[in-house]
């Protein structure tokens, strides 16, 4: 036997390593899922119909979850709305709900799911997970019976929540996540009590919040800067909305913003324009897919990393504010114009020339642009804007944003409407604005609707620049600031 002590201490130092190296990494997956919709969503349909409606999407998931767990893949998130779809009233979405208990009862559906009553979704979920070895992150419909001893309950004796569970490699349920930012057309569903979810794996901490909560403090923010989680997992039904909020554009945003590990799982619909899942780091976008080609699901896998603070790549703190506050403004601002972004009125100035420096304010904001484009192109305009207020439409929350973007055409007016390509290339650019607020999230958007990973940085002053310019012609750069402290009480606060 050649096993002297010295080889012995080789062999353990050389699987320290491994073992090092294998926690501080993990590969993740996410799939867009081109959710089967219901036929009949305006009449009640029986439990049978609703669970046979739910294994059809979950016969596709179950794929997925497979392919990604032979991939290596720790963990996957599948979208909102992924098993039943949407547009229902109270009454129709009722037959999709399970009764969704607190984690902390410590069950695996796979081997007990009648512990509950009948689970028949959540033992699915549960032995997807469990036979494949693979953290499953999945978004349902949650019932909780009340009556008159509870003064808030609903007239039809239960609240409904949407809710994202997720399921441990051995099958067990370990987190439970009711929505606390319902959409406006999520009539069907209660607005719970404000949740924080987190779990801790072997390969991270992580937590959980779905679609319009991203736009929000509560729960989102406060996962990612108190509870300091290291991955959020981020199930959406994300109608892509130009030029400032398509989904692969602001899920990237905010993970670069708020310094996290961002798993978002998208469904593909295109007639309501929902498209673009990714896997997103600190650093940018790991992983991203942006179809409007065809109706198909996607697959996304990559390699992140599992404490992404501990990092020597961790990106270091910004003062949004510094560089914009400590110089003084470009150009004299009088050929200023409005236009509207998604209901909201910007302050524009157009970029007249191949190069310049320009300042553009809107109440306390102003925002500073030093840019050169390869070439200015006569039929495109680009204008730099600002806006600071409250937006009012689908959700009320304040706003402070910089931003350059192409216009959808020559007419002044059409600037901040929705637009997929362009042609001019800028060789450098660099943003930045007086915010008062220290949640910004940085959006450079190319055309085609692609991101640009590695091709901008964030300075620790506040400026989003590309000193080399970017592979693809610019569609929007912006600097998405959230006043946070401005918003009016979230819905379940101010109702009576
Ligand atoms: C009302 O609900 C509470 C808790 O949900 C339960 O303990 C109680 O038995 C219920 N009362 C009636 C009359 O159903
Ligand atoms: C998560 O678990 C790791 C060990 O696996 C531990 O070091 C860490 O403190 C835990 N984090 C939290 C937030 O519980
Ligand atoms: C997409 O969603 C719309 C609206 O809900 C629906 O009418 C349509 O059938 C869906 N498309 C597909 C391919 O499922
Ligand atoms: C950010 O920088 C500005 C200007 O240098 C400074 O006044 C402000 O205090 C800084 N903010 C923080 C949170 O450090
Ligand atoms: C913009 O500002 C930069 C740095 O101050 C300067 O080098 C450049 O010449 C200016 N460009 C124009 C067109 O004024
Ligand atoms: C920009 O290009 C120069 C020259 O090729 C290179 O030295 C520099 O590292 C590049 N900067 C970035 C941020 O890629």
């Amino acid at each position: 036997m050649g096993c002297s002590p010295t080889h012995f201490s080789a062999i353990v130092f050389i699987l320290s390593v491994l073992k090092a190296y294998a926690s501080d990494s993990y590969i993740a997956a996410v799939y867009e899922h081109s959710v089967i919709l219901s036929e009949e969503t305006n009449l009640p349909v029986s439990p049978e119909d609703a669970l046979e409606l739910m294994n059809k999407n979950m016969d596709v998931l179950e794929i997925a979850v497979k392919a990604a767990a032979q991939q290596g893949a720790h963990i996957i998130v599948t979208p909102e709305d992924g098993i039943y779809g949407w547009v229902f009233t109270r009454e129709t979405i009722y037959p999709y709900l399970e009764d969704v208990p607190d984690p902390q009862v410590n069950w695996i559906p796979c081997t007990d799911p009648e512990r509950f009553g009948p689970a028949p979704v959540q033992k699915r979920l549960s032995c997807m997970a469990r036979s494949n070895s693979i953290y499953v992150v999945a978004n349902i419909g949650d019932k909780k019976p009340c009556n008159s001893s509870d003064p808030k309950c609903p007239e039809d004796g239960r609240y409904q929540y949407n809710t994202d569970v997720v399921f441990d490699s051995e099958g067990k349920l370990v987190a439970r996540y009711h929505k606390y930012n319902l959409f406006i057309t999520e009539t069907y569903f209660n607005y719970p009590e404000p949740e924080y979810v987190t779990f801790n794996t072997s390969f991270g901490n992580f937590g959980v919040f779905t679609c319009a909560d991203i736009l929000f403090h509560d729960p989102a923010v406060v996962l990612a800067s108190k509870l300091q989680v290291d991955t959020v997992l981020f199930p959406t039904a994300w109608g892509n909305t130009l030029p400032l909020l398509s989904a692969i554009q602001f899920h990237s945003a905010w993970a670069m913003g708020m310094r996290v590990n961002f798993l978002s799982a998208n469904t593909r619909n295109s007639s309501v324009d929902m498209t673009g899942s990714g896997i997103y780091g600190p650093n940018g976008p790991i992983a991203y897919h942006y179809n409007t080609e065809t109706e198909n699901g996607q697959l996304l896998i990559a390699q992140l990393n599992s404490r992404p603070h501990l990092s020597p790549t961790y990106p270091p703190a910004v003062n949004w504010s510094s560089y914009a506050t400590s110089i003084k403004h470009f150009s004299p601002t009088d050929q200023d114009f409005t236009a509207v972004i998604y209901y909201d009125l910007f302050t524009f100035m157009e970029l007249t020339k191949i190069e310049g420096n320009h300042t553009v304010c809107q109440k306390d904001l102003c925002c500073h642009l030093s840019y050169r484009m390869a070439e200015k192109q006569e039929d495109e305009v680009y204008v730099l804007g600002a806006f600071d207020g409250l937006h009012i439409v689908e959700g009320e929350y304040y706003l402070q944003i910089c931003t350059l973007l192409k216009c959808k055409s020559t007419d002044l007016k059409t600037c901040g409407q929705p637009v997929a390509t362009a042609q001019t290339r800028f060789e450098a650019f660099s943003l930045s604005g007086t915010f008062d607020t220290s949640y910004v999230f940085p959006e450079v958007l190319l055309s085609g609707v692609q991101l640009a990973p590695g091709e901008f940085q964030i300075l620790s002053d506040g400026r989003l620049i590309s000193q080399n310019g970017t592979s693809k012609p610019v569609l929007t750069v912006a600097l998405f600031g959230r006043w946070y402290e401005k918003d009016p009480p979230h819905p379940q606060q101010a109702s009576p």
